[in-house]
């Protein structure tokens, strides 16, 4: 089966995460939950992996994308480095793989000094330079430190990727990186920094995209920056592509990953190839292909109820679980955990959380059977941008989280509980 990564299955009309059944999970460690099959995160892993071994390469896995430190440690074993966006994702790195410190990319439009200098000191492999003021800063903080920093401009490539309006990030409307055509100015500003080394190009043109044409027209303007800026004098070491490469939220629509990965690399390598000489080390940032079909979130119907002909099902999972359906008008596929007791008709139902929004939604108009309270649905694709994104909305307490390896299910975050929600504020009372 193409649709999702390995991982969720039923046996005997029983949803599955590898060898754990999600019923029994969610009596163990209760509601919502979110679930991980380690299989299936190694597997897209190797995809990706396989799909650049032509190359010289480094995957840095998109911190943001799914922060679980478990997670991230299970993914440096796989020999990842890491994309980060904040000191508080670097420390998350140095407490799950201390040694992966050296293999980090810093990006983001506004890092601070001290994120700067924490980054510093932790010997990062390279900053990501969004523009001249955070240039400067960094030259600041690193001569303060006497130690070099490694630096890459993120260019601007403008290039119009389709995909949601708020993930798109490669045109020159948008906030991130520097103009392409003014790169070759600030490389020379940097190089003439003492404690700046400059070390690379690098770009990010959007997240779930799954045209790749894309990826290639911005690999090749960024293949000319590289030449243009060798002939400068400028030893660019790494070209780092970035991450956005998507996935299918939709079963209708299955993909072949494999071939995804494929056509993602050649788009990518093409133009790379065409450096002949001092050809840099490949870096890719990739989140959401690597852990968002590793990852379901499992929640229970508390009620059903009726508005005229329009159904609701009423589970405890809400908008502060799970932002996509509400922010981006994901779509996420929702199934009923077990299939024996769900035999009725199927009929379009909005599955809604207890938050009190209208926003508020995981999925909506789902053809499901009806579902009585106290039976389980599993919300798939939820393992990128999902817990990374909870909050506390409503003071609800955010969802444990389970690493599944065969037979074997690992808490990996315990539930929240209401008074480590409550904690800063009662300290100030
Ligand atoms: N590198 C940079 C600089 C990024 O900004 C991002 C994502 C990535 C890598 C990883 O992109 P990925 O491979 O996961 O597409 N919350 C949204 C996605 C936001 C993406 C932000 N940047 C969502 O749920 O769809």
């Amino acid at each position: 089966m193409l649709t999702r990564a390995p991982g969720f299955l039923y046996k005997n009309g029983e949803l599955y995460c590898e060898g754990v059944s999600l019923a029994s999970l969610a009596k163990k460690f209760a509601t919502p939950l979110y679930v991980y099959a380690t299989t299936a995160i190694r597997e897209r892993f190797a995809l990706l992996d396989r799909a650049f071994r032509g190359v010289k390469h480094t995957l840095c896995y998109s911190v943001k994308a799914n922060s679980n430190l478990s997670i991230l440690r299970f993914l440096a074993q796989l020999g990842a480095g890491f994309d980060i966006v904040s000191g508080g994702e670097l420390e998350r790195v140095r407490l799950a793989s201390k040694p992966s410190l050296k293999g980090i990319v810093f990006s983001g439009v506004g890092k601070t000094a001290e994120e700067m200098t924490l980054a510093l000191k932790s010997g990062i492999l390279l900053f990501n330079i969004e523009s001249e003021g955070e240039l400067d800063l960094l030259a600041r903080c690193a001569a303060a430190l006497r130690k070099h920093a490694d630096i890459a401009f993120r260019v601007n490539p403008d290039v119009p990727a389709e995909t949601h309006p708020y993930i798109s990030t490669g045109l020159r409307e948008h906030k991130f990186g520097v103009p392409i055509s003014a790169a070759r100015r600030l490389y020379q500003i940097a190089a003439a920094h003492p404690y700046l080394r400059v070390a690379g190009v690098s770009l990010h043109i959007g997240s779930q995209i799954t045209d790749v044409a894309p990826f290639r027209l911005a690999l090749e303007r960024a293949v000319e920056l590289v030449e243009q800026l060798a002939t400068d004098g400028h030893k660019i070491r790494f070209l780092d592509a970035g991450g956005g490469l998507g996935i299918s939220y939709n079963r209708n629509h299955p993909e072949d990953y494999a071939a995804l990965a494929r056509r993602y690399a050649e788009a990518v390598t093409v133009p790379l190839r065409k450096l002949k000489r001092n050809r840099p080390h490949l870096l890719l940032e990739p989140g959401r292909f690597i852990v968002a079909q590793a990852g379901a979130l499992v929640t229970r119907v508390l009620y059903r109820k009726e508005n005229g002909t329009k159904r609701f099902t009423i589970v405890d999972a809400a908008m502060n679980d799970l932002l996509r359906p509400s922010l981006y008008g994901a779509r996420h596929e929702v199934v009923p955990v077990d299939l024996r007791v769900n035999e009725s008709a199927r009929s379009q139902s909005d599955i809604c959380g207890p938050i009190c929004e209208t926003g508020d939604f995981l999925a909506r108009d789902v053809p499901l059977p009806v579902v009585a309270p106290g039976s389980l649905l599993c919300v798939y694709d939820a393992g990128a941008y999902g817990m990374s994104l909870a909050s506390n909305y409503n003071t609800r307490p955010r969802a444990a989280e389970v690493l599944i390896d065969g037979r074997r299910a690992r808490m990996v975050r315990r539930r929240e509980q209401l008074k480590d929600m409550l904690r800063p504020e009662v300290d100030c009372l």
